[in-house]
């Protein structure tokens, strides 16, 4: 269970092992620039302005205090053992990081459970595609394991690569079809899905020329056999299993059978090489167009069953991984805040990997571990910030972000409250170009001001900030001259903060080139080659730009947690919101048939966004004047500003996606990982002159625009001014 709210006894005990990895040479650094510190410390403001000189200095010794040697240790600490979700290794982790962050200095730190429904292969009885013959032989058989990567050839306990819950089942299907369509690309490029055939792994001199290429991933499924078509969807299940279940034991426990988002058909992911031998010989037409075609060596004819020579032979899948019930573990650390201890700023990234996680999740946990350790210092030389600050290890992420939902699940009432803010922390690193966010407007200028205090670690950008590299890299093309910032989709842990909750969040990390690596991710994603060296060799050698994601991240939730009042800037949601406005009505010219017989109108959804903007633009000119030494009028203006994010929010939640509850923002039905703007209505209006019912379809999109115009002007009235 979580207790937030305990003032845990304070650690006074001095640095533990971790502390001495950093040792001399640093500590004399450390010293220095913990002497501005300290001065300030002893010269303790008496009122709110010189508190804010004060939050200055100390951010300065917090980011001086993180360095990218230590962020290397605990990657290698991290990625030493595989850390699959349930497992016995994972919990040893998470037991670890309790004890760490204990001796790093945190108030408390306790291990929340949860007993949710996992999924693995049976270790006696693999899974496998064979091609079989008339008579039923198996004459290929797809893989079982990724080879190991040099070093790690004799670590045990590494799953091979499976989808998770996949039904279970030993189908054999005739007439094996390559099947393409919209949906399909989308899900194909996101996952890299094998049957494209256009995947490489880029470091493959590293190992082995057996170049596997396994996609590990269990939200979703990479292909399915249906009616004895060989198919693919993008099945995305539900981000949480509707089995999975809250801690206390009266928790009503549905069957597995009335569980809702488990795939109901066999699903197995294969390496590229595996893929090339049942597709070479493919018998059908050839391909429509060139977008059907991978790289590999075949025709990508699209069958149905196999060329006349081998059109007795059939595919046959065996399919033995189970669902099980497993206990499952996060690791919640609080440093209490010293003014407004019921206002929490949360930082969370995942614990569990597939495998060894060098990448995925650990590159990302390496830095958390930093952040709390430059906290837990800054507390044992007796700061505290303004408001509670929560860090989060959560386990099963991999699964369908079960541990944060679970966490989120139990704790919301507390989070609807009092949640100030979310910063999610999975992979530092999926390319080495520059910065990538993805954040709700609300915190457009903090990132802004903030990597414009950072040092950009690139090549060629020495003496010049974050904000200036990353403003030349990844310019936005959407609003004026700034750097790009993403909408949030899912696919991570923020999910139930943002999308269900109405909590402020965002997400930091390195990113490569995108309109030069087209491909989903990076090349060794989910496999047995996300290792430490993978990281070390190719990533980010020096760690430097997983010190800048440390600071970004760790610099985020400083701001957050101890800025007097909130850095959130409620006119960027207002530009947001009006230019969401125009591309929606700019797209639903498309239809411009539709929007002349049915009438439809976007007068209301233009007038609501009009009307944020004013109330915003007023809400700024009081927060100007606001009296900075008078908390009751601070607090107050502070938390119009927290609540705003939650007025974004329908209880009802999005058609058929109840957990989906933000109506600017939701993730894309068509592709989970992105995100939507105004989701109600982009999908009411998506396909529309497919659908039967012209009349019934047009008055959904009504429906979805009053909703949408109706949140975005009740929105606004939370910024009114108060009386
Ligand atoms: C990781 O660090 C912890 C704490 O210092 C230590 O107990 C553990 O043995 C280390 N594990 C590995 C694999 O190095
Ligand atoms: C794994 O397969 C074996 C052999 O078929 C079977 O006896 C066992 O029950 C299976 N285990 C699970 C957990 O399903
Ligand atoms: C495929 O695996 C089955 C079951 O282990 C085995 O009987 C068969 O000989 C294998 N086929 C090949 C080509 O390795
Ligand atoms: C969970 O599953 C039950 C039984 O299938 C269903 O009635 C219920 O609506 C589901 N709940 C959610 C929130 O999806
Ligand atoms: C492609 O496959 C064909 C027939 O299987 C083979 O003759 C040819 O050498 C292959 N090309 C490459 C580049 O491997
Ligand atoms: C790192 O940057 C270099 C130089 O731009 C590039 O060639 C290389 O591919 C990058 N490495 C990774 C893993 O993205
Ligand atoms: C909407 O369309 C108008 C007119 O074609 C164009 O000027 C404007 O840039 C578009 N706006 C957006 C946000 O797409
Ligand atoms: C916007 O404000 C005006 C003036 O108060 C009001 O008449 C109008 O109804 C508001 N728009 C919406 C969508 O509520
Ligand atoms: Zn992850």
């Amino acid at each position: 269970m979580w207790t937030a709210l305990r003032s845990g006894a304070e650690q006074s005990s001095p640095w533990g092992s971790r502390g001495r990895v950093c040792a001399l040479s640093l500590a004399v650094a450390a010293a220095l620039l913990l002497l501005g510190f300290l001065i300030g410390w002893f010269t303790k403001p008496t009122d709110e302005v010189t508190a804010t000189s004060f939050h200055e200095k100390v951010k300065k010794a917090f980011m001086a205090e993180m360095k990218a040697e230590n962020i290397k240790q605990f990657l290698y600490n991290f990625t030493q053992r595989p850390h699959l979700a349930g497992t016995a290794e994972n919990l040893r982790l998470a037991q670890q990081i309790q004890a760490q962050w204990k001796e790093f200095g945190l108030d408390s730190v306790e291990l929340a459970h949860y007993d949710v429904l996992l999924s693995y292969p049976n270790e006696t009885n693999p899974n496998y595609i064979s091609i079989i013959d008339e008579h039923g032989t198996e004459i290929f058989n797809t893989s079982l394991f990724e080879p190991p990567p040099p070093g790690y050839e004799t670590v045990t306990d590494v799953v091979p690569p499976y989808s998770a819950f996949s039904a279970p089942g030993v189908p054999e299907v005739k007439s094996n079809r390559l099947l393409k369509s919209r949906k399909l690309k989308v899900s194909c490029s996101q996952l890299g899905l094998i049957f494209r055939g256009s995947w490489k792994i880029r470091p493959h001199k590293l190992y082995s020329p057996g170049n596997f290429q396994l996609m590990r991933f269990c939200r979703t499924a990479a292909g399915h056999l249906e009616h004895g078509v060989w198919e693919h969807s993008w099945i995305m299940t539900s981000s949480k299993i509707n089995t999975s279940l809250i801690p206390p034991e009266y928790t009503y426990r549905y069957e597995e059978a009335r569980a809702v988002g488990l795939p109901k058909l066999p699903v197995h992911p294969i390496g590229y090489n595996d893929a090339e031998k049942l597709l070479r010989d493919m018998g059908g037409p050839a391909p429509p167009d060139s977008s059907w075609k991978g790289s590999l060596n075949v025709s990508y004819n699209i069958g149905p069953g196999f060329m006349s020579r081998y059109s007795t032979r059939k595919v046959k899948m065996h399919i033995h991984s189970s669902n099980k019930v497993t206990r499952i573990y996060n690791v919640i650390g609080t440093i209490r805040g010293a003014t407004e201890p019921d206002r929490y700023v949360i930082l969370g990234g995942h614990r569990d990997s597939w495998v060894f996680g060098g990448i995925d999740p650990q590159s990302g946990a390496a830095v958390v571990h930093e952040i709390v350790r430059s906290y837990g210092k800054l507390k044992k030389e007796g700061w505290r910030p303004r408001r509670t600050i929560i860090f989060a290890s959560w386990d099963a992420e991999e699964f369908g972000l079960l541990g944060s939902t679970e966490w989120a699940e139990e704790n919301t009432k507390l989070l609807q409250a009092r949640g100030v803010a979310y910063i999610n922390a999975d992979s530092s690193v999926e390319g080495n170009y520059t910065l990538r966010i993805d954040c709700t407007p609300l915190m457009y200028s903090l990132v802004y001001s903030l990597t414009r205090e950072i040092p950009s670690p690139d090549e060629g950008f020495k003496g010049k900030s974050l904000y200036e590299s990353w403003h030349e890299n990844n310019p936005s093309t959407e609003y004026k001259d700034v750097p790009r910032i993403n909408k949030l989709g899912s696919g991570n842990d923020f999910e139930v903060f943002f999308q269900r909750l109405g909590i402020a969040s965002g997400r930091a990390r390195y990113s490569k080139n995108w309109r030069v690596e087209k491909y989903s991710s990076y090349p060794v994603y989910h496999s047995v080659y996300e290792t430490y060296e993978i990281v070390e060799r190719f990533y980010d050698p020096t760690f430097k730009n997983h010190l800048t994601v440390a600071q970004v991240r760790g610099g985020l939730v400083f701001e957050l947690a101890d800025s007097v009042v909130l850095p959130f800037d409620c006119r960027d949601y207002a530009e947001a919101l009006r230019n969401y406005v125009q591309v929606i009505y700019n797209l639903s010219k498309n239809h411009q048939m539709g929007l002349t017989t049915y009438s439809v109108s976007f007068d209301s959804l233009f007038s609501a966004a009009n009307n944020f903007t004013e109330a915003a633009t007023d809400f700024h000119r009081r927060l100007q004047q606001v009296d900075i030494n008078n908390p009751i009028a601070v607090r107050a203006l502070n938390d119009q500003l927290m609540f705003l994010e939650r007025a974004f929010i329908d209880p009802l939640g999005l058609p058929g996606r109840p957990f989906y509850r933000h109506i600017i923002f939701a993730p894309s039905s068509h592709n989970k990982y992105a995100g939507e703007s105004f989701p109600g209505i982009y999908d009411a209006m998506f396909d529309i002159e497919n659908k039967a019912d012209q009349r019934k379809a047009w008055e959904e999109v009504k429906r979805q625009i009053s909703i949408a115009a109706f949140t975005v002007q009740a929105a606004a009235g939370t910024l009114k001014d108060l009386a």
